[in-house]
């Protein structure tokens, strides 16, 4: 295939930097709970896998003091901060609770119980997802990769309505995305693409 860069802006990328290219999906923040501990992490590595039943995949790092409940309890949440809530977001993706006593007040972050797992959905993000361990141990040891079953969602109606996220969302309420070093796009305009001819 002929390559062509008329405009001659195109450059190669250090591999080191190349996960940065897709890293930018709604940045999460993963809880857990087991045996009377609970954890919050920051986590930008996660993606839907599938629609029915609903199944997640996030990376969780074998570091982590969340993976050790996530382990343990055999579930996790996933909840969606917005832009209120950067400063917490990064607090919870550079500090570790393994040696806190309660790292959601460190971060300065409040919780709520979810309706079907142990692990607590985090006060004031925009959407929470609930979420069932498929255990794939090589995935998880080779790849800190996790897949899951959904079984509960819920949305901000301010936010997400009518089954998409709403362009008109009030600033505060928008979803955060990673670009590194603990600063965030904030999602913006839409674009609505014309329909396909033919
Ligand atoms: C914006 C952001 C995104 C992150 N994404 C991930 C991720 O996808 N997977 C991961 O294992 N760690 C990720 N981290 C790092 C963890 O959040 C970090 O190691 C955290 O301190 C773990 O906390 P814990 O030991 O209390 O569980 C991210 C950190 C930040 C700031």
């Amino acid at each position: 295939m002929t390559s062509s860069d008329a405009g001659g802006h195109r450059r190669d990328i250090p591999l080191p930097q190349a996960y940065r290219l897709l890293n930018h999906g709604p940045t999460v923040l993963v809880s857990a709970a087991h045996g009377g501990r609970r954890n919050v992490m920051a986590a930008a590595w996660a993606m839907p896998l599938d629609f029915d039943p609903p199944k997640v995949t996030v990376v969780i790092d074998k570091s982590t003091f969340t993976r050790q409940l996530i382990e343990a309890s055999g579930c996790f949440a996933l909840s969606v901060p917005c832009r209120a809530m950067a400063d917490a977001t990064f607090a919870a993706g550079s500090l570790s609770g393994a040696q806190r006593a309660d790292k959601f007040a460190d971060c300065g972050l409040d919780s709520f119980a979810a309706q079907r797992i142990e692990a607590p959905l985090v006060e004031g993000c925009v959407a929470w997802l609930e979420c069932r361990v498929i255990v794939e141990p090589h995935h998880q040891q080779a790849y800190d990769l996790f897949v899951a079953e959904v079984l509960a969602a819920q949305a901000d109606e301010r936010v997400f309505a009518g089954g998409r996220w709403q362009a008109d969302a009030p600033a505060e309420l928008r979803t955060i995305h990673h670009q590194g070093g603990g600063a965030f796009f904030v999602a913006g305009e839409t674009v609505q693409a014309a329909k396909p001819r033919g």
